[in-house]
């Protein structure tokens, strides 16, 4: 009897204990309102429900404010549409780190790297592999660029009075090779496992895995990941998509020092070699780095390049003011060289990829986590170890920064005026802060070129509405159903 009696009291004990240890969340949900979802599931359920559309998010934000808290099975998150909270967040020395869900789910996958890396080491890692997107670097994979670019346009040429087509997949490809020749110095073309496709669809599976790990942050115990087959998969598919980068890396290393300096010196490559034989990272570090690397650099990319197309085919007026401008530049449609002044010299198309990347941000949502407690500028105090999501998506529809027309595709939003009245934070496609994408200058110039040759020559078109698009939450940006282009010669 006494037994239990103490074993009573123990329990009530801890359980104020743990109440007690937690009493700066519970504060804090009073101070930032937001869905409390179902005990140790918080909103999984409901977000599952609803397909994890990323409306459910606006439909929050619209109910409870800008900045709201909730649960995401038992882990605490805030997450925010506000630029003045992101600019406190992002400029945090305190928040640099990605939430542990994130990367045990990425790290699990594609190995621990730049993307997934948390501090100290992070800090350690971004100023080794600075070196590699300097201006230099990037001038010298503009001819890879030029090359890649031609041969998409090429194959979109056998698109042409075809009817509706899905070309993510090849653009896909086309983002994939990029990526592999300008970080990995090297041609995916003769892979067996890119030429039958398995490679690009094991990244859909990996990427798909990682969401669900960051939704579901069980799944990551290795027992409940067994049950649900979700262990069998990541193994099956990481060693796919691992395979082709972990070749690269032994041929390399294979060739002496002298040998291996190849005409781009400062590739990422190239830059993690050296480190590895100057003992600052290991062989497993560099295979890790690599990548992380490749799928930060050919999603996003790919993406970025798919979505102006989709819009550009829905809004066919400001689709002909980016060709009038293209024709200018390059008066004979075809295959042409882009020079980096030639980019500098497209605002239009500027402004275009701008408003894309606006509107479908290829990273929805960015998860951070607190190392200590983060003092906002509003007077709320963030604790230590809580899940952050910077919101892109919302942020760049959030309608008190952009208007009652927030959700317009609008390319004049990017008029010098308008971005010089808006809050710098309002537009934070590559985030910002120390942690920004390291590859953004990259991305700019290779989907701007990219789209720079597909717009000189495709008028583009297609019978899906704008109204029609569903975003879905994912690692990456998902749409619920892909809208079909059509492609007529330009001259
Ligand atoms: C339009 C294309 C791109 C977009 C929209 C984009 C967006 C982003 C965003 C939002 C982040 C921050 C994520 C976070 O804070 O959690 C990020 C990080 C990163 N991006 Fe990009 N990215 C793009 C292209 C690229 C390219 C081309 C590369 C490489 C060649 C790259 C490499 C990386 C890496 C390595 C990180 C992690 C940086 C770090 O944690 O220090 N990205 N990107």
């Amino acid at each position: 009897m006494l037994t239990i009696h103490f074993l009573i009291a123990a329990g009530i004990f801890f359980w104020f204990r743990f109440l007690w240890n937690r009493r700066c969340l519970y504060k804090l949900m009073f101070q930032l309102p937001g869905p409390m979802g179902l005990p140790l599931l918080g909103i999984a359920i409901e977000y599952t429900i609803n397909k994890r559309k990323m409306s459910l998010r606006a439909q929050y934000m619209d109910k409870y404010g800008s900045t709201i808290f909730s649960w995401l099975g038992p882990v605490p998150i805030l997450v925010t549409r506000d630029p003045t909270i992101l600019k406190d967040i992002l400029t945090s020395s305190d928040c640099l780190n990605k939430s542990l869900h994130m990367v045990n789910g990425m790290g699990t996958c594609i190995g621990f790297g730049l993307v997934t890396l948390r501090e100290p080491k992070w800090d350690i890692r971004r100023k080794q592999l600075n070196p590699t997107f300097k201006h230099g670097v990037l001038l010298s994979f503009m001819p890879v660029f030029n090359d890649e670019s031609k041969t998409l346009v090429s194959l979109l040429d056998t698109f042409v009075g075809q009817g509706e087509k899905d070309v993510l997949p090849d653009i896909h490809r086309w983002s994939f090779r990029t990526a592999m020749k300008t970080t990995m110095g090297s041609d995916i073309q003769e892979d067996q496992t890119f030429k039958d496709d398995k490679l690009m669809e094991s990244y859909q599976t990996i990427i798909g895995l990682i969401t669900v790990n960051v939704i579901f942050p069980l799944v990551q115990n290795k027992f409940i990941a067994k049950l649900c087959g979700y262990e069998k998969k990541r193994l099956k598919n990481a060693l796919v998509i691992n395979k082709p980068v972990e070749n690269i890396i032994d041929k390399k290393l294979k060739c002496t020092e002298e040998n291996s300096t190849s005409s781009i010196s400062n590739t990422l490559i190239n830059r993690a070699i050296d480190l590895f034989r100057s003992g600052d990272l290991s062989y497993e570090e560099v295979k890790s780095e690599c990548s992380n690397m490749v799928l930060a650099a050919f999603e996003t990319t790919g993406l970025t390049v798919w979505h102006t197309m989709i819009l550009l085919a829905m809004f066919p007026d400001y689709q002909d003011m980016a060709f009038e401008e293209l024709k200018k530049a390059f008066p004979t449609n075809g295959d042409f060289e882009v020079t980096e002044e030639d980019l500098q010299n497209l605002e239009y198309l500027d402004r275009v990829l701008n408003e894309t990347l606006r509107l479908i941000p290829p990273i929805p949502i960015a998860p951070r986590e607190t190392i200590r407690d983060v003092p906002l500028s509003n007077g709320v105090v963030i604790p230590k170890d809580v899940v952050i999501g910077i919101d892109i998506f919302s942020t760049h529809r959030n309608p008190d920064f952009w208007g009652s027309e927030a959700e317009k595709f609008n390319p004049d939003n990017f008029l010098p005026e308008n971005i010089l009245e808006r809050h710098p934070y309002a537009f934070i496609p590559f985030s910002r802060g120390k942690r920004n994408c390291i590859g953004w200058k990259y991305a700019l110039m290779s989907v701007k070129l990219t789209l720079a040759k597909i717009l000189r020559n495709y008028k583009i078109g297609t019978s899906f509405r704008y109204e029609d698009l569903v975003f879905v939450d994912n690692t990456a940006m998902k749409l619920a159903q892909s809208p079909k282009l059509h492609f007529q010669r330009r001259t």
